[in-house]
């Protein structure tokens, strides 16, 4: 891509609940473009009813999320240059949920699941004038957690999600993330164990590392999260002693 006249061709998915296919779309390409650019370039020049969610721009609002060449990205942050330019570049929406037009797919089930996790619960002030104490190393723990943008790639690369359609049975990586930030807080006193293992499914991870590699926000999703939340129900419900520790608190 080093000149202003080039172009390129994109392999952008039309359709609807009902179904779709790809359609070819070729325009100019300047170096320093991004997938979402193209997009909004055909958008302007050739298909002006193609349906695309955006917002920042900046990879920061997690709206942008598709498949680029079968690769969930955010469309914001995939410079052309990154691609190989000797074949077209396929754009299509997530595949772990459902299509609603286009580009845009329809994520509220990641919304409803939030809400059935617990949520934050803090201990008792520690100071009589309502502050906590918290030690610096128990913040850091949690602080790559708080950098999600639910951009929900994670879900969307996912086996069980993507290809066994377990959402009613499997929270997915990004709730993983989302529950190991609250049960890894240094002030919550909240135990969300026992959902980890029956509503929020975390037995179906199988630990292959996919939501971590394409997480934007490199979070550790697989070894800093999901693994210590497996160790947390391997400790209380299939060791000996945490098995010894719930019959006493029943
Ligand atoms: S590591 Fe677990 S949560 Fe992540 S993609 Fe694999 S199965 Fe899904
Ligand atoms: S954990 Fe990463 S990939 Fe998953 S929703 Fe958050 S930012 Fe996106
Ligand atoms: S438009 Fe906000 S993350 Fe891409």
């Amino acid at each position: 891509m080093g000149t202003d006249d080039e172009r390129m061709t994109f392999r952008v998915w039309r359709g609807d609940r009902q179904g779709g296919a790809f359609v070819d779309y070729t325009t100019s390409v300047a170096p320093g473009m991004v997938v979402l650019d193209a997009i909004h370039q055909i958008q302007a020049e050739q298909a002006n009813d193609l349906a695309v969610r955006w917002n920042c721009k900046a990879g920061k609002c997690g709206s942008c999320s598709a498949e680029v060449n079968g690769t969930p990205k955010l469309m914001c942050m995939t410079r052309l240059s990154e691609l190989p330019q000797d074949k077209p570049i396929t754009v299509e929406p997530m595949r772990a949920f459902p299509p609603i037009r286009d580009l845009v797919t329809d994520v509220s089930w990641n919304f409803a699941v939030k809400k059935q996790i617990k949520p934050f619960q803090p201990r008792a002030p520690d100071a009589a004038d309502g502050t906590w104490r918290m030690a610096q190393s128990d913040v850091d723990r949690v602080q790559e957690f708080r950098k999600c943008i639910e951009c929900f790639l994670c879900q969307d690369v996912c086996h069980v999600l993507r290809e066994h359609h377990l959402h009613e049975e499997f929270i997915g990586p990004r709730f993983l993330v989302h529950v190991a930030a609250l049960e890894m807080h240094p002030l919550d006193v909240e135990n969300r164990v026992e959902e980890l293992r029956r509503a929020h499914g975390i037995g179906y991870c199988n630990i292959t590392k996919c939501c971590t590699k394409v997480c934007p926000e490199h979070i550790t999703i697989t070894d800093n999260a999901i693994i210590p939340l497996k160790e947390r129900v391997v400790d209380e419900f299939f060791h000996p002693l945490g098995q010894l520790v719930k019959l006493f608190r029943s």
